[in-house]
């Protein structure tokens, strides 16, 4: 796993999206992997830039997203599908049927989930998959256990994540306390992992994650094991690394 510190979280956005060029630049119908979040907003809309001023094309890409919240139509303001539909894919020209997130409503589980692995491999598997990282380790809607799920499937979220994504809604009381998620072996089969960390609220998860071992309590350390990892920290996040 190799980590890049960047000064500032816009320089961080702009190296994200460098690679996310390239990807799509060398193969254009390449298999993107999206995650929600507040970290990598900067990248997407370096991504739109780029796009607006006609540096990318994105119309052969497809996309899966990470994870969505379960029990929320698709519709909703909070989902993760609007959340993407707002902040992305309304801005690219990312055809609508070669965008693909987990199903989170309207659906059994067993179904959602195994439809999800299927589209995954239909498509080839993901070429590079954007992640961020919970402040208790999570990647996706993975939280620390001591068991991990390998594949899709349905999550209850920890306290810490239900507060730390309650300021998306009006009250806690309103985050759904379930998610469904892709698991440690999908994210881990994507050829190419960019972790994105910014701020100093990450900054003692990024310590652990360089300190201690690999463990299912902190499902971020498994990136150690994947041949083509990349964290890429701003100088606030990366304050505790020696
Ligand atoms: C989002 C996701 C989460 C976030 C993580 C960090 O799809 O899967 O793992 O990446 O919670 O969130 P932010 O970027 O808001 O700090």
């Amino acid at each position: 796993m190799q980590i890049q510190v960047t000064t500032t979280p816009d320089e961080l956005a702009i190296l994200a999206a460098d690679r996310i060029e390239e990807l799509v630049r060398t193969k254009p119908d390449c298999v993107l992997g999206f995650a929600t979040g507040s970290t990598p907003l900067s990248t997407y809309q370096e991504l739109i830039h780029r796009y607006q001023e006609g540096r990318i094309d994105f119309s052969k890409v497809r996309t899966f997203n990470l994870d969505e919240y379960w029990g929320l139509p698709p519709t909703h303001p909070q989902s993760y599908h609007s959340f993407m539909q707002e902040h992305v894919f309304q801005h690219l020209n990312i055809p609508a049927d070669q965008i693909h997130l987990p199903q989170g409503h309207g659906i059994d589980e067993e179904t959602a989930c195994r439809d999800y692995e299927r589209e995954i491999r239909r498509a080839g598997g993901i070429d590079l998959q954007v992640l961020g990282i919970g402040t208790n380790g999570h990647i996706g809607f993975n939280e620390p256990a001591k068991e991990l799920r390998l594949d899709t499937h349905l999550v209850t979220l920890t306290q810490a994540t239900v507060l730390a994504n309650s300021r998306f809604f009006s009250s806690p009381s309103e985050v759904p306390r379930r998610a469904i998620t892709m698991g440690v072996r999908t994210i881990l089969s994507s050829r190419r992992l960019l972790l994105l960390a910014t701020g100093p609220q990450k900054a003692a998860i990024l310590q652990q994650l360089f300190q201690r071992g690999i463990s299912t309590e902190l499902p971020a350390s498994l990136l150690h094991l994947h041949p083509d990892a990349t964290i890429l920290a701003d100088q606030d996040a990366a304050a505790l690394l020696a």
